[in-house]
């Protein structure tokens, strides 16, 4: 197959059974180059096969731009460093959901909207009580915000949808803390509205019905930079299952909910919880980094160097490298000594000189250095896949709107090659 070395050329041309087929080629305006095969099968009765999707645009999408290779990422062609350093959450959440940063006056009416939107339904309580003490906030949180659409059953307008909108952002926090609550038998803490999105989660978290908690602007302000760099990241994993569900037309909830449950996953956004058990783990067994390092590359070993690796990225990951600075001075602000960064930081060090790691294009990704910053803000382990579901809320309702929106979304629906048996007649059960 002659593929476009530049992204000047139009068409590619397949050579397949003796036939040429011209196919056409995409550019995005960025320069990334795609060929269009959508009328591969009929034309050929061919179909193609790329396993985990790694070659495979399932969208034209005009939100979020990522170049593994040069370790960049841009939300609306902003870059992620400048959004991490000078906005803040719910700005970020604007700029995603409507393509443009906001004005002054709409983003103090989107946080003001977003402060009375915060509670849940006094019948939520009753539906947290029903989890076992010790579940896993991550699996409640997909329950809960798949409850919501039994809440909120209202036919799908343009109005209806926007207020959706505002209710995910708005409950997510609510909801992680109730699921965090409820698994130490503590009782849920109601929002306050005079709070900032960062600080009212905290306060949520932190605060009892018999002890304030005077919410530390510094750590705020980290909560809110780990949103902003958990705030999209084009089509993973999770993002994928949101729009697959979504292109069934299943509603907003009932999307998110599935990419919640996506986003659990080890691989994925659960990564961060398995740092902080790995470095444990390490330091438990005497603090031999180089040993773990070599069990990661040993292929007899299952285990990984959880937070190395990405699909993507091939270099570095621009959010790692934010990170890692601002963990190092949020824990030096608090004046915390963390062994377990000792050991990350070592980590890095030993691998990124490592021929395998090297070789495999292996770096740290965002998930090496959250964990860190979440131990120190007090967050508890099993929070802090939940930390990033809070994050990648509005990325993920950007991008079912707008699929939703694009008149060329059609319902996924994979091919297969398949290698089963070949037709053969039913064994009766006495000739088995
Ligand atoms: N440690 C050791 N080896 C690794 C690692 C790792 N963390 N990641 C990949 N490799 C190796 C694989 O063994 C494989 O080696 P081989 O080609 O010699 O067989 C090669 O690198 C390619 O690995 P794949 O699993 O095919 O790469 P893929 O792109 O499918 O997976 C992933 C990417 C899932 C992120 C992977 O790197 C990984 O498992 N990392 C650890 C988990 C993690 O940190 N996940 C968070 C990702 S960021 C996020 O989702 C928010």
């Amino acid at each position: 197959m002659s593929s476009p070395t530049t992204p000047a050329a139009t068409t590619a041309t397949l050579d397949y059974n003796g036939k040429s087929l011209s196919l056409p080629v995409i550019t995005g305006s960025e320069g990334e180059v795609g060929i269009d095969i959508s009328q591969l099968r009929a034309k050929t009765g061919a179909i193609t096969v790329d396993p985990g999707f790694g070659n495979t645009g399932a969208c034209r999408s005009s939100i979020t731009f990522i170049d593994g290779e040069r370790g960049i990422l841009q939300y609306r062609g902003y870059p992620i460093e400048e959004l991490a350093e000078k906005s803040s959450f719910l700005e970020v959440a604007w700029l995603l959901i409507n393509g443009e940063l906001p004005s002054a006056k709409q983003l103090t009416e989107f946080e003001q909207l977003i402060s009375i939107h915060t509670m849940v339904h006094q019948d939520f309580n009753r539906f947290f009580e029903g989890f076992p003490k010790d579940a896993h906030p991550m699996p409640v949180c997909a329950a809960a915000v798949g409850a919501l659409a039994t809440f909120y059953q209202q036919p799908e307008t343009e109005q209806n949808l926007r207020e959706s909108v505002i209710r995910l952002i708005a409950k997510m926090p609510t909801i992680a803390s109730y699921s965090y609550k409820h698994s130490i038998g503590q009782p849920s803490m109601y929002p306050q509205n005079k709070l900032d999105y960062s600080s009212n989660f905290l306060h949520m978290m932190f605060a009892t019905p018999c002890e304030d908690y005077v919410v530390n602007p510094v750590l705020a302000k980290a909560v809110d930079m780990l949103l902003i760099l958990h705030a999209d990241h084009e089509q993973n994993c999770s993002t994928s299952t949101v729009r697959v569900v979504g292109s069934s037309r299943a509603n907003l909830f009932a999307s998110i909910s599935a990419g919640i449950s996506a986003l659990w996953g080890p691989l994925h956004g659960g990564a961060n919880q398995q740092v902080i058990e790995m470095l444990d783990a390490i330091e438990a067994e005497g603090g031999d980094v180089q040993k773990f390092v070599n069990k990661a590359k040993d292929k007899k070993d299952n285990s990984r160097l959880m937070g190395f690796g990405h699909r993507v990225y091939k270099n570095f990951d621009p959010r790692a490298v934010i990170l890692k600075k601002s963990c190092m001075d949020v824990l030096n602000t608090l004046g915390i000594k963390s062994r377990q960064l000792d050991i990350a930081m070592q980590l890095e060090d030993i691998a990124l000189k490592d021929d395998y790691f090297i070789s495999h294009k292996l770096y740290p990704n965002v998930d090496f250095y959250s964990g860190i910053i979440y131990k120190a803000l007090n967050i508890p382990v099993n929070m802090f896949t939940v930390m990033f579901t809070l994050g990648r809320m509005p990325g993920w309702i950007a991008q079912w709107l707008e699929m939703h929106k694009d008149p060329d979304t059609r319902i996924v629906r994979p091919r297969q090659i398949y290698t089963g048996a070949t037709k053969r007649p039913y064994i009766p059960m006495n000739q088995r």
